[in-house]
């Protein structure tokens, strides 16, 4: 069974244990793992990091994955204290809690830049490529898992390649990647992708066997992506946002089988999508950077024909019917590097409609993604900026109030800046649609107010925007930044925020 996954026979004496491999780590490394979202991480090598931490060596290592990955890596490697920095997307509440209470630093960074920031040489240079793969070929080729990610830069750029063989994961995924590396400038050609389901490059990440230094086997599966149960609330930002596009569709300015979609992570993103299934539309495509398990019921229903993305994470029901009809989704399914996935000139050239969640909204439009009260990280700003950016239509949904309705999630001025007004054409709540497309601001907070609030919010908001107008006299932006300010230092007062 290990000849049909380690073709390269010379490399069969690279086989060795977690922890033989762990003991190739040394305290200051920079270290690039696969993985984005919890799908294709390393598993087995990361608990044998942990274990020799709790052994007593002193270990510090800089972490660049792809996006978030499982506990295994983020959870299991900062709480044994291993990571010093980390880029460039966690969801993990373990390295979370560790960032906020500043124990460890994180840049976090576009996703589709920071695969030109590693191959720029903008940051350390990666020492150790770490990587969950299927199989390895005849010279050295690396077959990778359920994601890409960042896995083929850190290979080309690492001193030392450990690959982590997986044999929980079907060998049967080989033949759905396809990976492609721009040149940098003033090399880089045009990405000859012109539609979703477009194939540039090979199906494997190519690696010079002489760098691969472990192959350590391992059968712990990807992590079970729980979502939580499609509620009210998000139904009805799905239906407004189905309601919108039906409009697009109706004044020519989407066809008929809209254009690629987007969607992002979570349980909104995930809601939202679920929305199409009972939509009119047929003959979708999604061009996005992670295949949830919506996307997986719009390709068996016939409404998804074709779907890109970089990672493959679903909850384990969902994980277990891929694996069966394996064959049937491969005939629909790529998973790109996210350099390719993200990348801006194509989101712009396929016309990506961008459907990305907000923590909060400013009457403004715009959108902060990643920092509670301002302070406190969430997760990061992942892929959305790359979406946004680009998009033919650049949409935001959020429910309008969070917490039990202690909080407005609609606010005069964001705590945080992630993606500016100019990069925010669509607001959704449960309450409806503001489309702010060609608005200036003051039109911009009318429609936000109007159509995207409620109750005890929207008089709140109401009375912000009239006081500001009058005591700015009327100025382009109307603010009042001590009104403004002391908007979100009242939930800091009663208690109804942790920040
Ligand atoms: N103030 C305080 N907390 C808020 C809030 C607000 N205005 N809005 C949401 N939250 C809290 C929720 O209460 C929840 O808290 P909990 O974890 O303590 O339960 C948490 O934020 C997540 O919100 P939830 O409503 O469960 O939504 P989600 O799972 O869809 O996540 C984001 C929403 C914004 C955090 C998530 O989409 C994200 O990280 N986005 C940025 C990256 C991105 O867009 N990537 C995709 C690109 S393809």
């Amino acid at each position: 069974m290990l000849e049909n996954r380690i073709r390269c026979k010379k490399l069969m004496d690279k086989i060795m244990s977690p922890d033989e491999a762990a003991m190739l780590f040394e305290t200051g490394m920079t270290v690039g793992t696969s993985g984005f979202t919890p799908a294709g991480y390393p598993k087995a090598v990361p608990i044998a990091l942990g274990r020799r931490a709790e052994r007593g060596d002193k270990l510090e290592l800089t972490l660049l994955t792809g996006a978030s990955v499982g506990d295994e890596l983020d959870g299991v490697l900062s709480r044994a204290g291993i990571i010093k920095k980390r880029y460039p997307y966690q969801t993990n509440s373990s390295i979370r809690n560790s960032i906020n209470e500043g124990n460890i630093e994180y840049c976090d960074i576009h996703l589709s830049n920071f695969s030109q920031y590693v191959k720029y040489g903008f940051l350390e240079e990666i020492d150790i490529a770490l990587v969950e793969a299927v199989a390895i070929n005849e010279d050295g080729g690396i077959i990778p898992s359920t994601s890409v990610g960042n896995a083929n830069i850190y290979v080309e750029k690492a001193d030392k390649v450990i690959v982590e063989l997986n044999v929980s994961q079907p060998i049967e995924l080989e033949g759905m990647h396809d990976v492609y590396s721009p040149k940098n400038p003033p090399y880089r050609d045009v990405i000859p992708i012109l539609k979703a389901g477009d194939r540039i490059g090979t199906s494997y990440i190519p690696c010079n066997p002489e760098k691969i230094a472990a192959i350590v086997i391992t059968d712990i599966m990807d992590a079970d992506k729980k979502l939580s149960p499609v509620d009210d609330i998000s139904n009805k930002i799905a239906e407004n946002l189905i309601d919108f596009l039906d409009n697009e569709v109706k004044h020519n300015r989407l066809p008929e089988n809209l254009l690629p979609l987007q969607s992002g992570v979570g349980s909104v993103a995930n809601a939202v999508l679920a929305g199409l299934i009972y939509s009119k539309y047929e003959n979708l495509s999604v061009y996005s950077e992670v295949i949830q398990d919506t996307v997986l019921d719009l390709i068996d229903c016939g409404k998804v024909s074709v779907a890109s993305a970089t990672s493959l994470t679903f909850s384990r029901n969902k994980q277990e019917h891929f694996y069966k009809n394996i064959d049937q989704y491969k005939k629909k399914i790529i998973l790109r590097p996210q350099e390719i996935s993200n990348n801006p000139e194509v989101i712009r050239r396929l016309g990506v409609i961008a459907i990305n969640t907000a923590i909060e909204v400013d009457i403004y439009g715009n959108v902060n993604s990643s920092n509670i009260m301002g302070s406190r990280i969430m997760n990061g700003i992942g892929g959305s900026g790359d979406f946004a950016r680009n998009s033919y239509i650049s949409i935001f949904v959020t429910p309008a109030t969070a917490k039990e309705g202690t909080i407005s999630c609609i606010v005069p001025m964001v705590s945080h800046c992630d993606h500016t007004e100019h990069d925010v054409q669509v607001i959704v709540t449960e309450k409806g649609v503001a489309d702010l497309r060609g608005l200036s601001p003051k039109e911009r907070a009318k429609a936000i107010i109007e159509n995207c609030t409620y109750g005890e919010y929207k008089e709140m908001l109401k009375d912000y925007y009239k006081n500001s107008l009058e005591s700015c006299k009327y100025k382009h932006t109307p603010h009042n930044l001590e009104e403004a300010l002391s908007w979100h230092v009242r939930y800091m007062k009663t208690g109804s925020m942790r920040i």
